[in-house]
């Protein structure tokens, strides 16, 4: 075979693995190494069995999937929010679905704002089930407003559910797994923790927070190896969370909240969450394109970054003012302003 062929040949190859590359990441709704992990990674139906899972924010959305995808796989659940009727009501689904018993699923109401419960709780939990093996910190609230129109009573509110709750609640959490030397600490993020873009700053900051925290005490639990700490970054995913987002006035309630259907699908999002907890990943952004590449923008290259942020956050905000979900905005057609 001439050199001449052998080139032909390698470039060919070269070229056929980078499109066969391109059309995975294009099609990706993960990054690739939770996208690997999914493929030749631990299964979650190995790894999370006959484990206990506290998962908060468990009345709806991404906690309310994670209850019945987790109890179908057999783990015991311990399940939170301010909410009793609503936890209620997913634990007979997950009874109705699943093999577990009824003592294999404990409502515990909860407030993350109420820091002063969280010991009690987790006395509750560990009188009831002996042992945590993972401590899910879900429950959160967004945000959709300007940051010149909200009150900074906004801005105080969020950072306790989202930032103070969760860290409160680890706390609590974290001398039982150190006794233990195991556990699993599994925060749902956001793509807001990695970036930002407009109407959300309060919500950004309270992600962002979290990931400076969770960064940091996975480093002090090194000494621990088997106590993973696991910073989850969904993108736009099908829940009440707009309906439930804070926008100028803590009191005041989002208007419109847009249609939801273009998010991604909850069950994936939370197969993902159980796939990089099967596999200890210690960050995994979970999110269809081109979400998904705004990550790497934001990781490999701000400059970038910065630059499409500041085009998409005027048309974010055009939209949103008129009655669209401002996730849904950046690529839709104007709307027409009524002069
Ligand atoms: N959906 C998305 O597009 C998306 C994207 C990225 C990240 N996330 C994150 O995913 C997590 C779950 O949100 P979701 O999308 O499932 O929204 P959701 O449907 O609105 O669910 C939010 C959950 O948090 C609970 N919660 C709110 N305030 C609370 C408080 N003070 N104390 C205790 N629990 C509280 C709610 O329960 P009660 O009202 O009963 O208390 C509810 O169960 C949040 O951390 C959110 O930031 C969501």
């Amino acid at each position: 075979m001439s050199w001449d062929l052998l080139w032909s040949l390698l470039l060919a190859c070269a070229l056929v693995y980078l499109g066969v590359q391109l059309i995975r990441f294009v099609r990706a709704d993960g990054d690739l190494t939770l996208l690997w992990a999914e493929w030749q990674g631990r299964r979650p139906e190995w790894e999370l069995p006959d484990l206990v899972a506290w998962v908060t924010g468990a009345s709806s959305g991404i906690g309310e999937e994670l209850a019945y995808q987790l109890s179908k796989l057999g783990t015991s659940l311990v399940l939170s929010s301010r909410n009793a009727d609503k936890l209620e009501r997913v634990k007979n689904k997950c009874l109705e679905i699943s093999n577990l018993k009824e003592k294999d699923i404990l409502v515990l109401p909860l407030d993350l704002t109420d820091r002063s419960s969280h010991e009690a709780a987790t006395k509750k939990v560990l009188q009831y089930f002996g042992q945590i093996d993972i401590l899910v910190n879900n429950g959160g609230r967004s945000q959709r407003s300007l940051f010149e129109e909200t009150n900074l009573d906004v801005y105080k509110e969020i950072m306790d559910i989202n930032f103070m709750g969760t860290v409160s609640l680890t706390k609590c959490v974290l001398p039982h797994m150190i006794e233990r030397k195991q556990g699993k600490i599994v925060t749902t993020s956001s793509l807001m923790g990695l970036g930002g873009v407009a109407l959300v700053s309060g919500y950004a900051a309270t992600k962002h927070a979290l990931h400076g925290f969770f960064n940091s005490l996975r480093s002090e639990l090194a000494v621990y190896p088997e106590i993973t700490v696991m910073l989850i970054c969904p993108g736009p995913v099908q829940s009440n969370i707009v309906e439930n987002a804070f926008c100028e006035e803590v009191s005041k309630k989002v208007e419109n909240t847009g249609n939801q259907d273009y998010k991604m699908a909850t069950s994936r999002c939370v197969r993902l969450m159980l796939v990089s907890m099967a596999n200890d990943l210690k960050e995994a952004w979970i999110s269809e394109q081109p979400y998904l590449s705004f990550c790497y923008i934001w990781q490999y290259a701000p400059t970038w970054a910065w630059w499409l942020t500041n085009k998409l956050g005027y048309r974010r905000i055009e939209n949103f003012k008129s009655g669209l979900d401002a996730d849904s905005s950046y690529f839709r057609p104007l709307e027409k302003k009524s002069n």
